[in-house]
């Protein structure tokens, strides 16, 4: 990978519109990724609470970062002076319990995060401490929560590419639009790309591509409908089990090629 915004390491977050695919493609960005052999140590963050990644890729872990967080505000609520000082020393171990070592790339479950109410402070030294863990990484690629809130609460402050999902409806670009506008206008977070990825397409390509040029939003791609993928996630089969050279897999495979690896 080439260009970088993080000391080397190559940051790209997938993010949209609810329920337009965003699981699906970061599933298959994994493992075109994984299969270039060029991403070097590759670590992808679920960042939906719902967990939904953990099953694309027919993983599991045993801890999440909730988890991990929640045990941090119990120490620092309730725990003795002692124990507060030795908390900032463990956090580190801490994130690290949480990553999940897989054959070709490592996991990072966020998991639920607000079960105890905002707790900023832990927040901030949670996304420290992904940080530091980061360092230990060459490419990573995060799963996002649907809609805008990823957005403003993102675990990262800077990434390199940033790929946009939306179906072929109005309401998918819409959200597209305000998400190009919140990252170019009012600067939420730091960006190097930035493009749009329309899914489960099924034709009218040229309007597709029309609209998003109207909003002046650049593509990087259309990923088919794909029946095996939808049948497979129908029965909890890993959409990385998909042969390569089904329709989903092959669109996203050229997308990681164009975008992410030249
Ligand atoms: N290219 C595709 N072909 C066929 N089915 C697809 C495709 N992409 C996604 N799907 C199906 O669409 C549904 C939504 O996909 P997915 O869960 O990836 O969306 P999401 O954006 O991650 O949703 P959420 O906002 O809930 O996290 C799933 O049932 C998935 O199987
Ligand atoms: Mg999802």
């Amino acid at each position: 990978m080439t260009q970088s915004a993080n000391n080397g390491t190559t940051l790209v977050s997938v993010c949209g519109k609810g329920g337009t695919g965003k699981t699906a493609v970061t599933a298959m960005m994994t493992r075109a990724l994984v299969d270039s052999r060029r991403a070097g140590k590759l670590l992808v963050i679920d960042a939906d609470p719902a967990l939904g990644q953990l099953s694309a890729l027919g993983a599991e872990v045993e801890r999440t970062m909730g988890q991990v967080r929640e045990d941090i505000i119990k120490t620092a609520k309730g725990g003795t002076d002692e124990a507060k000082a030795a908390l900032a020393d463990k956090l580190e171990y801490l994130v690290f319990e949480a990553l999940s070592e897989k054959e070709d790339f490592a996991l990072l479950a966020m998991g639920r995060t607000e079960t105890l109410g905002c707790y900023c402070p832990v927040n901030g030294l949670l996304r420290g401490a992904i940080g530091a863990l980061s360092e230990s990484f060459d490419t990573i690629l995060i799963d996002g929560e649907a809609g805008l809130e990823q957005i403003n609460r993102q675990i990262v402050r800077r990434l390199d590419t940033l790929l946009i999902i939306s179906d072929a409806s109005a309401r998918g670009l819409e959200t597209a639009a305000v998400i190009k506008n919140m990252v170019e206008e009012e600067k939420v977070i730091e960006c190097g790309k930035l493009g749009l990825v329309f899914n489960r397409v099924t034709g009218n390509e040229d309007l597709l591509r029309t609209s998003a040029d109207k909003l002046g939003l650049s593509v990087f791609g259309l990923v088919p409908q794909d029946e095996a993928l939808a049948a497979n996630d129908m029965v909890g089969k890993p959409i990385t089990d998909l042969p390569a050279d089904s329709p989903g897999p092959a669109a996203v495979r050229a997308i990681v090629e164009n975008f992410l690896l030249s």
